[in-house]
Parts: structure tokens; sequence; C-alpha cells
């Protein structure tokens, strides 16, 4: 370890979900790779089963430069990363994986980069000349350039790897940033680009993305949900939000789920119409539940005994929504309006109360 020089000049922000056999050989290399700059790392940890957590702090008491923020009852790679910029007061942040996936040797010349004061942003590509991939999929870079694709047209600045999540800016640029960023996902780059005011003065730095090789890629098929999510809060998070467009696409979907079952049991197995119904409500109440739980609210997944406590008060929210959504009906089509209509508003009214107050008694956020 070479002397800290303090106060920092670079905070180096390293989101962590059990990566604890890497954060030690990460913040070796990053000594090496930073000779004579003030640097201090943070490593904003997701509550890591693996004692991540406690792996960093063990390592923060030998090593003044380090740091750690430890989120409980939470999950999110760009929310990490936000947070952890804001515990940080240095003129200039990276972002890196913990894994050691991202060349650190590049950092030098990353600062080197940032600190002449005509960009607000270098990135580490994988795309321009002296960059590369590694070791991935065929199927993994077809996708990692179709979203890439998608990227460029959203954030209309000239970034060869908008999908990057290897970079290091200006605290004022991002600063400019915050108050638009949507952090959702994965796509925390994407995100601080879309989210600028005006566009951002770029420069890449090429590295080639290395080969894990401790613990596993958090990267999963939800992922391209997030990325989805992510897209629509940029085009239309002003008008409504991404949450609860996804909270009516569940409850569309909800209405096939239904009447798929009360079609079942009703013609298929000679159910009393009630009885059908009955069941049909059921199962699509638990169905947009456990979707809900997966898509809407995968930042805060209900698990375990809480999955059930949340199941009950979902239950009881629609009991009420579909009651408003009968008075309301019932109130508008008694007072002569379009039969139609007054279902369509009796329906807005429940989907509404039902994400307001699902949000409220299912989904409450800790603390
Ligand atoms: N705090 C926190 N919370 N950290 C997380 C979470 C989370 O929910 N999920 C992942 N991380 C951390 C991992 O521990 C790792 O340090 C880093 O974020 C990247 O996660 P990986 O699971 O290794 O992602 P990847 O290698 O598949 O994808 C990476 O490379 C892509 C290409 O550059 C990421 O950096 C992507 O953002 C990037 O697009
Ligand atoms: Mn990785």
């Amino acid at each position: 370890m070479t002397a800290p020089l303090l106060p920092a000049q670079l905070s180096i922000v390293v989101p962590t979900f059990n990566e604890s056999q890497n954060v030690g050989l990460l913040v070796d290399l990053v000594d090496k790779a930073l000779p004579g700059i003030a640097w201090e790392l943070v490593f904003v940890d997701d509550n890591s089963p693996d004692g991540t957590s406690d792996t960093a702090r063990a390592l923060a008491l030998t090593n003044p430069r380090v740091r750690v923020l430890q989120r409980v009852g939470r999950r999110g790679l760009s929310s990490a990363c936000v947070e952890g910029i804001l515990a940080t007061s240095a003129p200039y942040v990276a972002i890196m994986d913990a894994d050691l996936q991202h060349d650190e040797t590049i950092l030098k010349a990353m600062f080197e980069r940032i600190s002449e004061g005509d960009v607000d942003l270098v990135v580490g590509s994988r795309y321009v000349e002296g960059g590369g991939m590694g070791e991935w999929s065929e199927s993994r870079i077809k996708m990692s350039q179709f979203a890439t694709k998608l990227a460029l047209r959203l954030t209309q600045t000239p970034i060869s790897d908008p999908m990057s999540g290897f970079m290091m800016m200006r605290r004022d640029a991002f600063m400019r940033s915050l108050p638009h960023l949507s952090t959702v996902g994965f796509k925390i780059l994407l995100d601080i680009a879309a989210s600028a005011p005006t566009p951002l003065r770029v420069a890449e730095v090429p590295y080639t993305f290395r080969t894990r090789q401790f613990g596993e890629s958090k990267l999963d098929s939800l992922v391209l949900w997030e990325y989805v999510q992510l897209l629509l809060d940029k085009m239309v998070g002003h008008l409504v939000p991404v949450r609860f467009l996804s909270f009516a696409m569940v409850g569309g979907l909800g209405v096939f789920v239904h009447f798929a079952v009360l079609t079942a049991l009703f013609k298929g197995f000679d159910q009393t119409f009630s009885a059908a119904q009955t069941a049909a409500t059921l199962v699509a109440i638990t169905s947009n539940f456990l979707l809900n739980n997966m898509f809407t609210y995968r930042d805060q997944r209900l698990k375990g005994w809480a999955l059930l406590r949340g199941w009950i008060s979902f239950n009881l929210v629609c009991a009420f929504g579909a009651a408003a959504n009968v008075g309301v009906a019932d109130w508008l089509f008694s007072h002569k309006s379009y039969w139609a209509l007054s279902a369509l508003a009796g329906i807005t009214v429940s989907v509404v109360w039902n994400y307001v107050m699902s949000a409220f008694f299912t989904w409450k956020k800790k603390g």
C-alpha cells in the first residue's frame, strides 16, 4: 500500500453483490494502477449473503482509502452507483465493477484525460480501436450490440459503448444529470447520458473486458426487462411513472388470466358461474401479485413470510379496489353515462387505487 494522499481527487465507486473474493484483489490492483493520485474507493454492497460488506470493512481497517456503504433490503446496480457517488466528495468520480472484468490499468489514462478539463465523461470502451469483448458468447455480443443501437438513439450522445459499466466523470456533470436519473436497472452510464440537460462531452479509452475468475454474474434475463423500463422511463417517464405502466400492464394481463380460468371452470368443468368467477378472481389476483413482485417491484421483491403478508394485503387492497370500481361505474351509469365508458372509468379508478394502495401497504419501502 502506497501512503494515502487525501483529500481524494478521485472517488472510485464499486457496486458489489457477492464479491467477497474479489474486493481485496481489486483494491491491490487499483493501488498499483494509480500511483501518485489521491484516490479513495467506496464499495456499495447490498448486504451480500457472502459477507462482502464485512470483507470490505476489514480492508478499510488496514487501508484508509477504502470505505463501505452497506444497504439493507435494497437491490440495484444503478442506485448503488448513485448513492456511492453521493457519499463522496472528490471532483472526479469513477464507477467500476468489483469482479476484475474492468481493466484497472486504464484508470490512470482516464484520470489524465478527464483532468484536461475539456470533457465531462471518459468511458472505458470495448468498441473503440484497441478495446475488446474478451471471451463473450456470440449471443451476448449480439444482444449487447442491439441494446447499444437503441441506446444511441435515446441519448443522442456519441458513445461507442453506452452499455459500459466502466467510466469516470466530472462530479459537476453528474450533478446536472442527478435530478433526472431513472436509476432502474444496470445501465448507469446510459441513464446519466440520457439525463444530462445538455449533451455530455465524451472521450473514450479502450480496454478489453476480462473473464470473471471468482463469483458469478448477476446479469439475468430480467435485466433485459429493466433495460426496457429504463428506455420507457426516458421516453414517457415525465408523463407517467414507469412503475405505474408496469403495474397497469400486469393488470391487463390479469384480465386474460381471469378469463382463461373462468372459461376453463365454467365451460370446461361445469362449475357454477359464481364458483368459477370466485376462483378466477383469486387466481388473477395471485398472479398479478406475483408478477408485480417479480417485475414491477423487482428492486424490493418480497420473499418468505413477507411474500405471504404481501399477498394478503394485496388481496385486501384489490377487494376495496373492486368495490370502488363497481361503485364508480354504477354511479356513472345511473347518471346516464354510456355503459362502456362507465365501466372504463370504474376500471381506471380501481387500477389507480390498487397501484397507490399496494405501493403503500404491500411494497412499502422500509425506513
Ligand atoms: N450493490 C449492488 N447491487 N451491486 C451489484 C448488483 C446489485 O444489485 N448487481 C450487480 N452488482 C455488482 C456486481 O457485484 C459487480 O461488481 C458489478 O455490479 C457488475 O455486475 P456483474 O454481475 O459482474 O455484471 P456483468 O459483468 O454481467 O455486466 C457488467 O458489464 C457490462 C458490460 O460492460 C456490468 O458492468 C454492466 O453494467 C455492463 O453493461
Ligand atoms: Mn461482471
